[in-house]
Formats: C-alpha cells, structure tokens, sequence
C-alpha cells in the first residue's frame, strides 16, 4: 500500500549546528559543508546540485536544477545558455536564490543574491574542459524553446557536428557562466521535533552579520 503523504516525516538527529561552530563569515561553512557533503551523501547524489529561482518581468518566479561550477571569494558559479528562460529572466532582473539539500547530513544552504555574467574568459576556459558531447550540445540546443520533437533536436545536433567535423567547437556568444554574489547565506541544520538549527549570515556595510533564525 502506498504511503500517505500525511504520514511520511522524517525525524532529524544526526546532527546540529551552533554559534561555536560557525565562523564570523560563512564562506568557510560552506566550503566545510560541501566537503562533507561530497563526501557523505551516496554517490547517486550530486552534492554541488541545487535549486536556483529567478523570477521575470512580471514578478512570477521560476526554479530549477543547476550544477554549482566553480566557487571563488566572489561568489557561486554556473553555466548555462544566455538566451534561455533563465537567461532571460536574470536580463531583466539579476537577483537569484539558490538552495542546497543535502539528505544524508539533514543538511540545506540557502544563499541569496545579485547575478552577475562571469568574463568570456571564464566560460571558454570551463567550455573547454567539457565533453566533446556537451560541448556540441550547448550549440545545438536554442535552450528552452518550443520545439516540434526528438527528432529536430537530433536534426539540429547533426548539422552541428557536421560544422564541427574539422575545427574544435569553441564557447558560443549565447552559453556561459553566472556568478551569485551573496548577500545573505542561511546554514540549516535538521533537528529533532522540528526544532532545527537555522545561522543566518547577512552582508551588511561589507561586514558579515551572523544570526539565529527559529525553525
Ligand atoms: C541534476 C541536474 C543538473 C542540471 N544542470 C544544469 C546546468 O548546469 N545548466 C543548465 O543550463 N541546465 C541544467 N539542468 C537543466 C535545468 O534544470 C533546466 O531544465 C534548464 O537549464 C532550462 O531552464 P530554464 O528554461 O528555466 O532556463 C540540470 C538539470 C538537472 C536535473
């Protein structure tokens, strides 16, 4: 018999998270963190997966699963096609959220906001280390777009590679990187009872303010 959704819960123990653990500033958290969490959750999992939301002209919002790329002092990297919905909507308001779960460790980070376009520099240089596959594929895919089936995606990959047959595809003008810069990162610990622990560091003047938030 199926569960009903009224009774899956999970109760959190594994762990908590206290002002004597966490530094005045949260980059050092979060790089420990998501140490840990490659190491702990199961290989299915992928640890540097999460949710980014964005909204768009009219203030709808929109979410969806990306792959954290590269983190720096500046802030949360991934790549992505320009001119996709999401590219679209960072355009025309550069404001994003994006949320780590990571079950094993009863564990979320939620880090918040401006968007920035990282150099061209930056996206060719990781462009460059992707599979030939993904590479073919981010010119080949108008990501996002209506299109009539499989069969045109498999259409448009062919006269790609095909434009590629003797020459390595380089970084297109309409793929690469954004970077998060945060101002706001909350640290979730999973308690028992509900009761979980939640550090909120919030960037203030330049400086750091680190506080609790009730669960
Ligand atoms: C595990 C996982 C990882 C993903 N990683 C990326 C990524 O790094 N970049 C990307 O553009 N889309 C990625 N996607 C696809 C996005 O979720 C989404 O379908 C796509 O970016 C189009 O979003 P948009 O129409 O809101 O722009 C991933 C999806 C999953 C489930």
């Amino acid at each position: 018999m199926t569960q009903s959704l009224a009774d899956m819960r999970r109760d959190y123990t594994r762990d908590g998270l206290t002002e004597a653990d966490a530094p005045a500033e949260p980059w050092t958290l979060f790089r420990q963190w998501f140490a840990e969490a490659v190491q702990t959750e199961q290989a299915s999992v992928e640890a540097n997966a999460m949710s980014l939301a964005t909204v768009d002209v009219e203030g709808r919002p929109h979410c969806r699963v990306l792959l954290l790329k590269a983190l720096d002092d500046v802030g949360f990297t991934f790549f992505t096609n320009y001119e996709s919905a999401k590219g679209q909507q960072l355009a025309a308001c550069p404001f994003a959220a994006m949320t780590f779960f990571w079950p094993t460790l009863e564990r979320q980070v939620r880090i918040e906001g401006r968007v920035e376009k990282v150099s061209p520099e930056e996206s060719d240089a990781y462009f460059q280390v992707r599979p030939l596959g993904s590479r073919l594929g981010a010119w080949a895919s108008p990501q996002s777009r209506v299109i009539a089936d499989r069969g045109e995606l498999e259409e448009l990959l062919a006269v790609t590679q095909k434009r590629f047959t003797d020459i390595q595809p380089d970084c297109p003008d309409h793929w690469g990187g954004y970077r998060l810069v945060p101002d706001r990162i909350e640290f979730w610990q999973g308690r028992s009872s509900r009761l979980h622990d939640r550090l909120n560091y919030r960037l203030q003047a330049d400086q750091w303010l680190r506080e609790r938030l009730a669960p």
